[in-house]
């Protein structure tokens, strides 16, 4: 087994929405309850962790894990516009002082993709308002959790929106050469019906965060991130700051090269500008997109796939980390990286694969601060439900009962391999 440098931190990563369970305030709660939603089922209690966070944390100490990233929930935090919730505040308290007392280091996210529904009828990730109610919020909780949050990542995978306008469009174009399925628009009409009377707005105003954004829109989303930064600099200065991204290991073949170039500026490289004040970068990756002069090539079906249908490939993870350093230039943390399988064995595979390529780059000299494995605990995958399993320990929720996978202790003893000659970890 390979070791790491001391302070490393590894760990697994949730977010809030997709463990805690009834988060009623926020916009998925809202339209997964929909007659017609369009999600495989509702969150409900999820994984029950806003209750369990205790047990849990306990868990990963069991596991030998050293860091634990999980997100603190807009909504809970300000259920309605300006007023704050000390319940919440509270409960999030708790949570950083028990990962303090089991020395497992938090890295905290302030929004990972879920807002609160006051936000959405305010016009939402569209609204050049929504910087200032996003950094207001973060100020809040900097005030009162600041001196326990070493890290914090303002927004989770604030590029995510380029990849769904993108299928958004490709979706409407194939629709447009095909036909859509009559069952299936009756669907998606009478869903934006019931949405737009949900929220009370015309459903082409309603804007979340998962959702086509226009280039406006992605500005709203970075200029949300750099207010956050601000005021959280000067509220709590010893807190390192960064974002996360999701970013595919863009390949290609012949012919392929230009637009792969073209994807990255579009997925990375055109945000640098809003990133150059942060502390670190936060990573995440799943796999790799290969491009040929056409565009985008499907994995040949003899390819292994994970749940979710793209293509095993933990060696990408190293191949991402080297792109974004020679970009970017700042140390790295992997906020997110895992597989969706049933096979817990190809798990322990996919682990040992992706840290081999972090540690690969650490010797080279580049600073990767961090492992978070996607995720602790089997979850809510939002659309697709609770049929998706990435976690390192599966629950049965009908009793919210724990039951730990082997990859679990596996990703705890790279901790105990940890070695102290020649690294100054930390940032
Ligand atoms: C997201 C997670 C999600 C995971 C697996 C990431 O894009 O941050 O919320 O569950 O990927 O699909």
């Amino acid at each position: 087994m390979i070791q790491f440098p001391t302070n490393f931190f590894i760990g697994a990563s949730t977010a809030a929405h997709q463990v805690e369970g009834n988060n009623i305030y926020s916009d998925y709660w809202l339209m997964e309850n929909l007659k017609k939603s369009m999600f495989a089922e509702p969150s409900g209690d999820a994984v029950n962790h806003y209750k369990l966070y205790r047990e849990d944390i306990a868990m990963m100490v069991d596991f030998g894990l050293n860091a634990y990233r999980f997100s603190i929930e807009w909504a809970r935090i300000e259920p309605e516009e300006g007023e704050f919730n000390d319940e919440a505040i509270n409960h999030y308290r708790d949570v950083l002082l028990t990962c303090k007392k089991n020395n497992i280091t938090p890295l905290v996210t302030l929004h990972h993709f879920t807002s609160p529904k006051w936000l959405i009828r305010l016009g939402g990730w569209e609204s050049e308002q929504t910087p200032d109610y996003f950094a207001r919020y973060c100020a809040h909780v900097m005030k009162e959790l600041g001196e326990l949050i070493p890290y914090v990542c303002t927004i989770n995978e604030a590029n995510i929106a380029i990849g769904i306008t993108r299928m958004m469009k490709q979706n409407s174009a194939s629709a447009a050469q095909v036909g859509v399925n009559p069952e299936m628009l009756a669907h998606m009409q009478a869903y934006q019906a019931e949405l737009g009377e949900a929220f009370g707005m015309n459903p082409k105003e309603i804007h979340t965060f998962l959702a086509p954004r226009t280039e406006q829109g992605m500005s709203v989303i970075f200029q949300a991130h750099v207010a956050a930064r601000t005021a959280i600099k000067q509220i709590s200065p010893d807190t390192r700051i960064g974002i996360t991204m999701s970013l595919h290991d863009l390949q290609s073949i012949p012919g392929g090269e230009k637009l792969a170039a073209q994807e990255l500026h579009e997925e990375f490289l055109q945000f640098l500008p809003y990133l150059q004040e942060d502390d670190f970068f936060g990573l995440q990756n799943y796999t790799r997109e290969v491009y040929g002069p056409e565009g985008v090539v499907p994995a040949a079906s003899e390819v292994e796939k994970t749940q979710m249908g793209y293509e095993y490939y933990p060696q990408g993870l190293e191949s991402v980390i080297r792109s974004v350093y020679k970009h970017l230039n700042k140390p790295i943390i992997v906020t997110e990286n895992g597989v969706a399988t049933e096979d817990d064995h190809r798990r322990v595979e996919f682990i040992d694969q992706a840290l081999k390529g972090v540690h690969a780059c650490i010797s080279d000299g580049i600073p990767v601060y961090g492992y978070m494995h996607w995720s602790l605990l089997d979850n809510f995958e939002w659309q697709l439900g609770y049929s998706k399993h990435f976690g390192l320990v599966a629950v049965d929720r009908s009793q919210q009962l724990r039951i730990p996978k082997p990859s679990a202790y596996h990703l705890g003893k790279y901790t105990k391999l940890i070695n102290s000659e020649n690294f100054e970890g930390g940032l």
